[in-house]
């Protein structure tokens, strides 16, 4: 009776978990966003679960931002352990949850959202997944370095926390737009370590790490930063991936830079903390990194 109320509530608002139906015996979790086709989550939670015997099911749904509160209250009524959420309901998932992580508090924005106590919980797992990714594939060193972030959007506020945390010697934000880059910067009013560029300024020297977390590469353009960001010694680092070489990361060496990465190992690295938050489990990355990399090449 009450799932037929919710599937009808769900069929009047959120079209896409109309017809849906959990498996029984399996832990229901999934992603919404839109769109969200493109989704690699639910085979990167499935090669997690099959590590630990984990059965597991993770879906995928197409969710509007209007449409998330009713999406979650039906989700939850239907057993629903986690959800992950992607562009553009970061910041409307933050403001529907009842309680922030510091990390999604201080973000803004959040990808992780449970319950505990029939309440919404909400984490932001993108910070600690790129320094994770940066750290264990030994990408690139983060204490003492000098690192350019450019961007200034939800991707960008996401990871700031996480990157502060590891004692940068700076942190500098560098928006097409400065008024945001401000304004995330003053967020961290104690951080001096953090500090605005705006698309014009030249640097004395190349920083350690330029990270892209613009939405530039989704349009295959290449955010305006002087080239005296990068030298031969800078790291490159595309927070969006795809199949091949993004346009930034080509930008990057085409100035002389040797070491780029893109941001299929956060993808992953920000996944596995998910997964440990909900189910105490922590799954092995490098396989799961190996087995995307060739599905994303073949
Ligand atoms: P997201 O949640 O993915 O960060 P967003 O909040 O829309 O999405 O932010 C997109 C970011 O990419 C912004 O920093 C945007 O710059 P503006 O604030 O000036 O709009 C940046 N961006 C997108 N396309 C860009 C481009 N072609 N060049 C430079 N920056 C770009």
């Amino acid at each position: 009776m009450l799932r037929d109320t919710l599937r009808l509530m769900a069929l009047a608002t959120v079209p896409a978990l109309a017809s849906f139906k959990p498996l029984s015996g399996a832990t229901f979790c999934c992603v919404l966003g839109s769109p969200i086709a493109h989704s690699k989550s639910p085979l990167i939670h499935r090669l997690f679960a099959e590590q630990s015997g984990l059965r597991l099911q993770y879906e995928r749904f197409e969710v509007k931002p209007a449409e998330l509160g009713q999406a979650l209250a039906v989700l939850h009524a239907l057993g629903c352990l986690g959800v992950n959420v992607t562009i553009p309901l970061k910041e409307e998932a933050r403001r529907l949850a009842t309680h922030a992580t510091p990390q999604a508090e201080l973000a803004g924005a959040a990808n992780t959202l449970w319950w505990a106590r029939a309440r919404l919980q909400c984490g932001n797992t993108d910070g600690l997944g790129l320094v994770n990714d940066l750290l264990i594939s030994r990408f690139a060193a983060l204490e003492g370095s000098r690192i350019l972030l450019l961007g200034a959007g939800g991707a960008a506020a996401g990871v700031i926390p996480a990157l502060l945390e590891t004692h940068p010697q700076e942190l500098v934000v560098l928006n097409r737009t400065p008024a945001r880059a401000q304004i995330l910067v003053a967020r961290h009013p104690t951080k001096r370590c953090l500090k605005v560029a705006v698309p014009e300024t030249t640097f004395v020297r190349p920083f350690d790490l330029v990270i892209n977390a613009t939405s530039s590469s989704l349009n295959a353009t290449v955010p305006v930063v002087d080239p005296s960001a990068i030298g031969s010694q800078t790291a490159c680092y595309d927070m969006f991936y795809g199949v091949g070489e993004t346009t930034f990361l080509r930008w990057g060496r085409a100035l002389g830079a040797t070491r780029c990465r893109d941001g299929l190992g956060m993808l992953i690295e920000q996944a596995a903390v998910a997964f440990y938050q909900w189910h105490k489990r922590k799954p092995e990355t490098p396989p799961v990194f190996l087995a995307l990399g060739r599905s994303l090449i073949g």
